[in-house]
């Protein structure tokens, strides 16, 4: 069975897209899923995450050059995954090679094609997790374009919650149109908030979001799953804080992390049970 590919997306910074791509990588690897995770962000936060920095200053053989059509390598991450996981990067590299239009715009399908042709990504991987950047140019294309699902992160900041809507009503229906492929919306995950959080503040939210769907044509409302609103929240925790900006964070791998805050693990485990039984769910309809 060829790979899922799970698009991270939400063209809004800071609304945990990174964090959650990662953790939600580790959980499924626990769960014993072969997972490769895409940073198709010029950012590298993610790729920073599993590798040294110096080693991201002139990638030559990471997302773009994926893009490109040219040679590009699978870099196993963390060695306590016992091979499960790997990471194509994104380097630091591209940013200027943007600037100097040095990104292949041309071809929004490039990834798509990529991932269809690559036999090692055929043969090894279950899921593919793309993490996009916080705009709409070519990589958060081509991440869409490659998607059989999309999942949205956000926190409850009104900015965050206008991106989704600006997501679903503006960007989305023309991506459901163009993509090759059965786009689906796996849906809306809550991220970074309190655990104060009143169950009367997710239903308004939930209620205002369901609402606003049923005003889409219903060519886009279908590819929503059922319930737009994961039922599982992500929690703000301590040692999720500027995880990003932890020194020489590529060495303490993020399921260490995970693996000391019991209630952290459950809580993201609970999650990826979560988008294994919604992907099951549409997968059970086709
Ligand atoms: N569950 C969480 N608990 C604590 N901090 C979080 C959590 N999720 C995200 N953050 C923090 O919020 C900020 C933005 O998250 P990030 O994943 O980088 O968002 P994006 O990739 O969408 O820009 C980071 O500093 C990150 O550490
Ligand atoms: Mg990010």
């Amino acid at each position: 069975m060829p790979p899922k590919v799970l698009t991270i997306t939400n063209q809004k910074g800071g609304t945990g897209k990174t964090t959650l791509t990662a953790l939600l990588g580790h959980a499924l690897v626990a769960r014993g899923y072969n997972v490769l995770l895409m940073d198709l962000d010029p950012q590298s936060h993610l790729s920073s995450f599993f590798l040294k920095i110096t080693d991201l200053e002139n990638v030559r053989d990471g997302i773009i050059e994926m893009a490109q059509g040219v040679k590009f390598v699978i870099r196993k991450v963390d060695t306590s995954t016992r091979g499960r996981m790997g990471i194509i990067p994104s380097g630091l590299n591209y940013i200027v090679n943007t600037y100097r239009g040095m990104i292949p715009s041309w071809d929004p399908y490039a990834i798509n094609s990529r991932i269809q042709m690559e036999p090692a990504i055929n043969r090894d991987y279950n899921f593919i997790l793309c993490d996009t950047p916080p705009e709409l140019f070519p990589p958060t294309i081509w991440g869409l374009y490659a998607a059989d699902y999309v999942l949205v992160p956000s926190n409850l900041e009104e900015l965050s919650l206008a991106g989704v809507k600006l997501l679903v009503k503006d960007i989305l229906p023309d991506v459901i149109m163009k993509s090759k492929k059965e786009l689906k919306i796996l849906g809306i995950i809550v991220i970074n908030v309190t655990r104060k959080v009143s169950g009367n503040t997710l239903n308004s939210v939930d209620h205002a979001f369901t609402k606003f769907l049923h005003q889409l044509p219903p060519t886009v409302r279908e590819r929503f799953y059922k319930k737009p609103f994961f039922n599982t929240i992500i929690y703000r925790y301590e040692e999720l804080k500027d995880l990003m900006y932890r020194p020489r964070r590529w060495e303490l791998p993020l399921n260490r992390v995970m693996e000391r805050n019991n209630e952290l693990r459950q809580n993201i485990d609970t999650l990826a049970r979560e988008v294994l039984e919604r992907v099951e769910n549409f997968e059970g309809l086709t």
